[in-house]
């Protein structure tokens, strides 16, 4: 039996944060390795132009994040690595989807309101349209699974009123795309656990390229609250509840079980051990992620590989699209 689909992409915008590579890099990988699905993995370019832009920096930080896929243990016999710009038909199928989505549903987005905080300047028409390019790169691949985090959620409730619109207009074309969460779904900053940890945000990130030395600084210096003790309680100690959800996501330990080995020790003692655990996680995707970088032709070579069996299933799709829409025969 043909496996399902599975689509997920990344935004090279900068070094990756550990929400990031806990609530999606981590997480791609194990979907991967559970041999369940048929994985497509891509850097997601075309999307990066919504954000400050640099051409001069464009091609370090595709790079740096297909070094990541593969530092983190995405394997290019096992998916598929590719980049968006490099398969027209992303934005190919968007123009279709852009006559089917109503403004309404666009101005409600969380993260457009987030990101052109209602200046002027900022309403652009990328930014706007964001979520409809998603669309296209989910459903140019007829994926029924999406891995993403919490905020990407709206998008993908998009994404799946498209296809019900679509379906009900020409004919069945599209599969509806499930989301798949990790246990880290939102990891929130470390300077404030009321914000999402995000690189708009750097002063609340660990980032996975940071070094030992960083790490501790930032770690023992992250907000807890004014309690004594160790202990979970999402709704009355989020600080503390944050690390604690890091400190288990990286080492993999239940949280009461975390919990159980503080008792009688003081917080400089939960904080010291939770960064050792973060950089030793961290340690051997930090050397993994230097040996690939070395290895320039082959980071291309992996790329262009990708590049040729996407384009080849999504101009495919593309096809019957133009089929349905009466726009080829
Ligand atoms: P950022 O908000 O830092 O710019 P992106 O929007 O580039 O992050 O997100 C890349 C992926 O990481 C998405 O799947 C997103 O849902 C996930 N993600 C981002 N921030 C977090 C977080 N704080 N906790 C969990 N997952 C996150
Ligand atoms: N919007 C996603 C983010 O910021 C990145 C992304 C673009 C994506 N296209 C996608 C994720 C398609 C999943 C599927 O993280």
């Amino acid at each position: 039996m043909k496996k399902a689909v599975l689509v997920s992409g990344i935004q090279p915008t900068g070094n990756l944060h550990l929400g990031n590579y806990l609530g999606a890099l981590k997480n791609f990988v194990a979907l991967q390795n559970s041999g369940k699905y048929e994985c497509f993995f891509f850097v997601a370019d075309l999307h990066s132009m919504t954000e400050e832009y640099n051409p001069k920096e464009k091609q370090k930080q595709i790079m740096n994040v297909a070094l990541d896929y593969l530092a983190a243990g995405l394997d290019p016999k096992k998916c598929v690595i590719f980049q968006q710009s490099a398969i027209p038909a992303h934005t190919e199928l968007m123009w279709v989807l852009n006559t089917l989505t109503p403004m309404g549903e666009l101005e409600r987005m969380t993260q457009f309101k987030d990101k052109s905080g209602d200046i002027q300047e900022k309403r652009m028409v990328g930014l706007f349209d964001y979520p409809v390019l998603m669309a296209s790169d989910i459903l140019i691949y007829d994926a029924k699974f999406v891995p993403v985090g919490h905020d990407q959620l709206q998008h993908l409730e998009l994404a799946r009123t498209l296809v019900r619109k679509f379906n009900a207009k020409f004919g069945n074309t599209f599969a509806e795309p499930k989301p798949l969460m990790t246990n880290v779904e939102r990891l929130m900053s470390l300077d404030d656990p009321t914000k999402k940890m995000s690189k708009s945000r750097p002063a609340g990130c660990v980032f996975v390229d940071d070094s030992p030395e960083v790490i501790r600084k930032k770690i023992m210096s992250a907000v807890t609250d004014s309690e004594r003790e160790v202990g979970y309680d999402k709704e009355a100690r989020p600080a503390m509840a944050n690390l604690l959800m890091l400190y288990s996501a990286m080492s993999g330990e239940k949280i009461d079980m975390i919990v159980n080995r503080y008792i009688g020790k003081g917080y400089a003692d939960f904080k010291r051990d939770l960064a050792e655990v973060v950089i030793s996680s961290l340690t051997e995707f930090q050397k993994k992620k230097k040996e690939f970088s070395k290895n320039k032709t082959l980071l291309k070579t992996i790329l262009e590989k990708g590049n040729k069996t996407a384009r080849k299933i999504a101009e495919k799709k593309m096809e019957t699209v133009k089929r349905k829409l009466g726009l080829s025969k």
